[in-house]
């Protein structure tokens, strides 16, 4: 693995690694899994999974296709060490990083597909992170997300006034970012497809998931 970027280290959330297995467990089994397997879908080629977690999505990446690579980065270093545990556990090889994703280690048009699932909500710069991803995209790549937002109405002030005790109980997630709009935005993508799910509990409610494309031109953001 590579060293410890110090941006990892502030983000070090050691309470929030251990409670999140348990925690997400009942919503596991409830209702995420078929949009983990939207992002999962016809896998092929090499794979990046951003922001890890405690490797959720590695369970995902057993049963698809035998000649696809995948490789994920993680910078919290107690989140990391369970996805590496659970990466043990598998069949299929996955290399993981600590980089954030703002400074992804690997070489341009790496990757067939990234995804991104939950984790835009908690990288600090988004949009440096949208800049890495169509770096290490190949033209025609495929950035894949499953993200919560925020809400409308009383649901939306709720999420704003419990965001700065949630943020720091839950390494730094945000209840009320726009990530749809901001990702559909990003003028190195073309939109393949994208929707807004009512589903979820309040203030993790609603979530977008879909798909961009890289375009095939240099990025004109
Ligand atoms: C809510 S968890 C989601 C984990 C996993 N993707 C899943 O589906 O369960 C968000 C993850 O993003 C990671 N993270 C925080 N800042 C990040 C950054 N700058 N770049 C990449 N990942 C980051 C956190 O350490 C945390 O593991």
């Amino acid at each position: 693995m590579s060293s410890e970027p110090n941006r990892s280290q502030e983000s070090s959330s050691p309470l929030f690694a251990a409670i999140y297995d348990p925690a997400t467990v009942f919503f596991e089994r409830t209702f995420l899994r078929p949009h983990r397997e939207f992002l999962v879908a016809d896998l092929d080629g090499t794979v990046l999974d951003l922001g890890a977690g405690t490797g959720a999505m590695f369970l995902y990446f057993d049963g698809v296709a035998a000649a696809t690579e995948f490789h994920a980065t993680e910078p919290d270093p107690h989140m990391r060490r369970q996805a590496a545990e659970k990466a043990k556990t598998l069949a299929t090889p996955i290399r993981i990083e600590s980089s954030p994703a703002e400074a992804l280690p690997y070489e341009d048009a790496t990757f067939d597909v990234v995804i991104a699932s939950m984790v835009f909500c908690t990288i600090p710069d988004i949009e440096s992170a949208m800049s890495e991803i169509a770096r290490v995209l190949k033209p025609g790549g495929e950035l894949r997300f499953f993200e919560h937002v925020v809400d409308d109405r009383w649901r939306a002030r709720v999420q704003s006034a419990l965001e700065p005790l949630w943020k720091r109980l839950a390494g730094g997630c945000h209840l009320t970012r726009q990530t749809g709009s901001q990702l559909v935005a990003d003028r190195s993508f073309d939109v393949v497809e994208i929707e807004r799910l009512n589903l979820g509990v309040t203030p993790i409610r609603p979530f977008v998931r879909g798909r961009l494309r890289k375009r095939a031109a240099s990025a004109t953001r």
